[in-house]
């Protein structure tokens, strides 16, 4: 008798995360000699900063590389209550931080501990697919909540207020800056959200990865409203860190111990090496705020060029570093202008359904991550495309 080859289970029916799947056809296209520009993945074209490198190197010429406390080394976590208390004036206790495998691996953990199958978690749309896709592998129904230009595409209390009272959610999770979006919330906003969500029980949780990258002003941190609040950050993109998996979560204290468990079960520890290195991140601040310019001048350069060549409509761009522009000139099937553009410009971007299913077909994501030049070579490329 053949044995049968194994199905997939049910849950492992999440949609795929586009932009990925994006990032492998543009790396098959480098692999057969072609040139190809890199606007479709958040990943700083920038390496990680010299220090991060020279810690790395130092860890390696020792070589014990071991597994660590599963909430990660003490003295990254001590760096990281100092962070909060040089960058927001707040003491954060040590014990409330998690070091994880990057802030992927955060949100596997947070939504483990905090909620149980069948929870529903309120989160924005457009928004970051690996929220929901995750989430419904884990058995929580997701609630998308649509946001728009009216509230420069930002969640409000009233927006929660409606959701939860149609059926009770459990929790709710916002970025701020946002991706797609580039949404950054003002601080009151941020705090308003967050009373409206602990008055209705709801669990608030802070997608804080793009902190530290607004163009003028900064990002208000949730720990500033609540302990009540789990934030969730990571090494991957102001940090120039993406490869190396690494992030963390500050947590209120009863889930501290839970985290724990599972992040102890599920893999251990963060990648000590990564721990090592992303401890001299912190103090990388003068190579970080000029790549941080480099993002600046991509912003400055897209903002110019991308509505001369007919995409005029586009998301705040407050923070982050990503475009999120209407499509409509063009097409009103993003995915296949999407494919277009990568096989005839030889640029890769992000189609807006990773985002938003109802209404991304009409949208595309641009990433200004990469170099300056790569950048402006890829505005080149459209504008000789569209033309
Ligand atoms: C909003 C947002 N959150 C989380 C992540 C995950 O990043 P990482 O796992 O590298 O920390 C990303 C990556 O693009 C993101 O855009």
């Amino acid at each position: 008798m053949t044995p049968k080859p194994p199905r997939p289970s049910r849950r492992s029916a999440v949609e795929p995360f586009i932009v990925m799947d994006v990032m492998r056809a543009a790396i098959d296209r480098e692999h057969a000699g072609e040139r190809v520009i890199h606007m479709e993945v958040g990943q700083p074209g920038a390496p990680a900063p010299q220090a991060v490198v020279a810690a790395a190197h130092a860890a390696l010429a020792d070589g014990r590389i071991g597994y660590t406390e599963a909430l990660g080394l003490r003295r990254l976590r001590s760096r990281i209550v100092l962070y909060y208390a040089d960058e927001h004036d707040l003491e954060i206790p040590i014990e409330r931080i998690a070091v994880t495998t990057g802030s992927s691996a955060g949100f596997n953990l947070v939504f483990l501990a905090a909620f149980d199958a069948g929870d529903r978690i309120a989160v924005t749309t457009p928004g970051y697919p690996a929220y929901r896709n995750l989430m419904s592998a884990l058995g929580l129904e997701v609630v998308e909540i649509e946001v728009n230009a009216e509230t420069r595409y930002a969640l409000t209390p009233a927006m929660l207020q409606q959701a939860h009272g149609e059926k009770p959610l459990k929790g709710v999770l916002i970025a701020s800056p946002a991706n797609p979006s580039g949404t950054v919330m003002a601080p009151e906003a941020l705090a308003a959200l967050m009373e409206a969500a602990e008055a209705l029980g709801i669990l608030f949780i802070s997608d804080e990865i793009y902190h530290r990258l607004v163009y003028g002003g900064t990002a208000a941190t949730a720990l500033q409203f609540s302990d009540n609040a789990i934030v969730v950050n990571s090494f991957s993109k102001y940090y120039c860190m993406t490869g190396w998996r690494v992030g963390w979560a500050v947590l209120p204290e009863t889930l501290v111990r839970p985290v724990e468990r599972i992040a102890q079960n599920l893999y251990i520890s963060a990648p000590d090496i990564s721990q090592k290195a992303a401890m001299a991140a912190f103090d990388a601040t003068d190579e970080l705020e000029s790549v941080k310019a480099g993002y600046a001048a991509n912003r400055r350069l897209l903002l110019d060029r991308l509505p001369a060549i007919g995409f005029e409509e586009f998301l705040p761009v407050d923070g982050a570093f990503y475009v999120y522009a209407a499509v409509n000139r063009f097409s009103n099937d993003s995915v296949d202008f999407c494919r277009q553009m990568l096989a005839e410009a030889g640029v890769a971007t992000t189609p807006g359904p990773d985002f938003d299913r109802a209404r991304g077909h009409g949208f595309v994501r641009f990433s200004f991550a990469g170099t300056e030049p790569d950048m402006a070579e890829g505005m080149e490329r459209l504008t000789a495309w569209l033309r």
